[in-house]
């Protein structure tokens, strides 16, 4: 892994991911390509632009002659895809940008490595490999459980938002490549992450920062819906562990063991945030901001990931329980208010200009 191609890495996982990789991985270097959609925020790595290791190019890896110009000027020998759009209610308002980004992106990508990586008379290869394409996908590929069960990797597909339906479908073209042209890919499923960097329209971030300010918090439904939270940087070291040990063409589940109804996620950041920063400024506990609103249409009942893979195979596991994760995550948005200001006011988007001089224009 010396050259390895980070997509989205200006993204809420990607971010975290590279500044770990960075630091584990002493010899190798990253290329991070980003279009900087409203999701990638390139403060996130603002204190890696004078690493000699580390490379930030803005595009769109749905663009084919730009990715395939990266894999050759950057000798690309691995890569970690993450970029992808990835909000569900952002699905359902506008498909068309998920199936774009996430369907046609992934085939772009794979479509790069394969020609960079396989010799291009052969159209498989049995040898030994140093390549690895990493595709880091989602649970909600699996569609909704009841109350009892998990997602194994051997639960089969059944999306029910664009988003998820958009997700299964790169998972599938992934597949193909394996199978058709013995790319050297590996998947990872994981629940949902929380923690440093997570944009504020994702339920966690999106409480924080209106039980900060006073403002109504908004609860899908009965509130019961249940999701399995995983600590950002444990997703982090999933990945670097599925890149350095996992078996090629394999899938891994990367779960947190933290199931938690999503009223009791609301209600556990609303007494933290009473405890840390006191009650609201009418004497009200921050509890008194939750409204029951109209519900997410095809709204998931739960999630819930079995990850005896990964823990059997790969001796990878969850380090941090969601009682720290929580705390340090509430600690980090109470210090970084300027981070929260600059992505709510949209003032994050002129951070290319000062540091890398071209204009951000979106499409
Ligand atoms: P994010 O929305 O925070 O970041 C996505 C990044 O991709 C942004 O930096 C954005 O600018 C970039 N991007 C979007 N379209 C692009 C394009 N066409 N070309 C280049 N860059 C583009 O997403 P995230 O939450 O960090 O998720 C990262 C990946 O992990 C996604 O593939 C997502 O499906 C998956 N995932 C996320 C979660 C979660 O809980 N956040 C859970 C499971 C899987
Ligand atoms: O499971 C993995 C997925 O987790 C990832 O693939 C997605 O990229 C990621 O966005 C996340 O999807 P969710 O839909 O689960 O996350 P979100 O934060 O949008 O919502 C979490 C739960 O909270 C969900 O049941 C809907 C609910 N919710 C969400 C918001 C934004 C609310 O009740 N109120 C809200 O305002």
């Amino acid at each position: 892994m010396k050259n390895i191609l980070v997509t989205g890495g200006c993204g809420f996982i990607g971010s975290n991911f590279v500044r770990l990789a960075l630091g584990e991985l002493k010899e190798s270097r990253i290329v991070n390509i980003d279009r900087l959609t409203y999701a990638g925020n390139l403060e996130n790595l603002a204190d890696l632009k004078d690493n000699p290791r580390y490379r930030f190019v803005r595009g769109d890896i749905c663009d084919a002659e730009f990715v395939n110009r990266i894999f050759a000027e950057e000798r690309i020998d691995t890569v970690v895809h993450f970029a992808a759009e990835s909000h569900v209610d952002r699905s359902i308002e506008g498909p068309a940008e998920f199936i774009r980004t996430n369907i046609l992106g992934t085939f772009t990508l794979l479509e790069a490595a394969r020609k960079a990586w396989l010799a291009p008379m052969r159209v498989t290869s049995r040898e030994p490999r140093k390549n690895r394409f990493l595709h880091v996908s989602t649970d909600e590929v699996y569609g909704s459980l009841g109350e009892t069960g998990y997602f194994t990797e051997e639960t089969p597909y059944d999306p029910r938002s664009p988003y998820s339906a958009s997700k299964a479908s790169s998972d599938h073209l992934v597949s193909a490549y394996f199978h058709t042209y013995d790319l050297p890919v590996v998947k990872t499923n994981c629940s949902n992450n929380y923690g440093p960097y997570h944009f504020p329209e994702k339920l966690i971030p999106l409480i924080i920062n209106n039980a900060l300010t006073g403002k109504e918090l908004p609860v899908y439904g009965d509130g019961k819906n249940v999701r399995d939270w995983l600590y950002v940087e444990d997703h982090c070291r999933a990945i670097l562990t599925v890149l350095q040990k996992g078996s090629l063409g394999e899938t891994y589940n990367v779960g947190g063991n933290n199931e938690k109804q999503n009223i009791e996620i609301v209600q556990t950041v609303c007494d933290l945030l009473d405890e840390k920063v006191g009650l609201l400024p009418d004497g009200k506990p921050r509890r008194d901001l939750i409204r029951f609103v109209k519900d997410r249409p095809g709204h998931d009942r739960r999630y819930a990931i079995d990850a005896t893979k990964i823990r059997e195979e790969l001796g990878w596991t969850p380090a941090v329980t969601f009682e720290e994760g929580i705390r340090k995550t509430v600690d980090w948005y109470l210090v970084h208010p300027d981070w929260i200001a600059s992505v709510l006011d949209g003032s994050y988007q002129d951070y290319y200009e000062k540091m890398y001089g071209g204009r951000l224009k979106h499409d």
